[in-house]
């Protein structure tokens, strides 16, 4: 089966991290997230699609260096096409049920129930959903006996409710009712789908987060750091500070005497100085925090702090 990865968003909410990098290949507990999704995809997948755009050089070169566990190609889109544009950008190079992923996801959701639901429907689509405490910031839907009778871009508002997951499979037939050029998934076709009681629903009841903002991207590494605590540490570190369990620090980074970084990221080659306090923060790549700085609920890139909080 042909999998596709939607990489080819710019990620504004995580910026500045995501200047250097694209969004896949920010590291989960220093693994990129786009080497857990593939892993994730090779579950049901053998060969996957990576729709990308915004640096897709970046993701070209992490693809031809890795060993990965089916055949992978990178599509570029020139400019951006919208969710649903990267998908008719490939109608050439896809054919039946094709199992379609965010980029910016990460889920333990069983892909064979997922697709065991959409072959029985008979569908054209089968979305995954999930019930989130922060409803507004996702597109929500409205299920009835298995079917998605409504289906709502981003709302706003901070209250509970179901929303798209970022996880489907479509029937390669479905792209056919997607306008040419740039188009959204969300707004073009599931609506749609919606409508002519086309759209199912598989309900994903185990951990599912995205990764989009600074507080979901610092929740799910530290959830790797705890199932993988091998995986905390990268290569080449010198960690003379304290450092908690939760902590994922990257590949060449120095953590001086005195220090502390708790509920942290640090990306390759930061550095936290002397006396320098880190919680609840992320700090970018070859980014210092000067020695008695303290840094709680921030994000670090090229100097500036910036606060997580606050953000949708
Ligand atoms: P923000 O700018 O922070 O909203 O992030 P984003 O650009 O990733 O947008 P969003 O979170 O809404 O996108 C959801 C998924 O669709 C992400 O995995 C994106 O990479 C992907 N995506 C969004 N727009 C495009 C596009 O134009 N082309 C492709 N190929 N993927 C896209």
């Amino acid at each position: 089966m042909q999998a596709i990865i939607l990489a080819g968003g710019l990620g504004t909410r995580l910026r500045p991290l995501t200047l250097k990098r694209p969004k896949v290949l920010l590291p989960i507990c220093n693994k990129p997230l786009l080497q857990r999704q593939i892993g994730y995809l090779a579950g049901l997948a053998d060969e996957v699609i990576l729709a990308a755009g915004w640096m897709h050089d970046q993701i070209a070169a992490w693809v031809s260096k890795f060993h990965l566990p089916m055949e992978a190609t990178v599509v570029k889109e020139a400019k951006p096409l919208g969710t649903g544009g990267a998908l008719t950008n490939l109608r050439d190079r896809v054919s039946d049920d094709l199992l379609v992923m965010n980029g910016d996801i990460l889920t333990d959701a069983a892909l064979s129930d997922l697709y065991r639901t959409h072959r029985k429907s008979g569908g054209l689509a089968t979305v995954a959903t999930v019930k989130v405490p922060d409803a507004g910031r996702f597109g929500t839907v409205s299920v009835r006996d298995g079917r998605i009778v409504r289906f709502l871009e981003k709302t706003g508002g901070r209250r509970e409710g179901i929303v798209n997951a970022g996880l489907y499979v479509l029937d390669s037939k479905a792209l056919e009712l997607l306008p040419p050029g740039k188009s959204s998934l969300e707004r073009d076709l599931f609506p749609q789908l919606a409508e002519s009681s086309q759209l199912f629903n598989f309900n994903i009841d185990c951990y599912w987060t995205d990764v989009g903002t600074f507080i979901s991207y610092l929740l799910a590494n530290l959830r790797y750091a705890e199932i993988e605590p091998r995986g905390r540490l990268g290569q080449g570190s010198v960690i003379k500070g304290e450092v908690d369990r939760l902590s994922c620090i990257g590949a060449r980074c120095r953590i001086a005497e005195g220090s502390r970084a708790q509920r942290s990221v640090l990306l390759d080659g930061a550095r936290v100085g002397r006396g320098a306090v880190v919680e609840d923060s992320v700090i970018g790549e070859l980014s210092s925090v000067p020695d008695n700085e303290r840094i709680v609920s921030a994000v670090l890139m090229d100097g500036r702090p910036n606060s997580i909080h606050g953000e949708n």
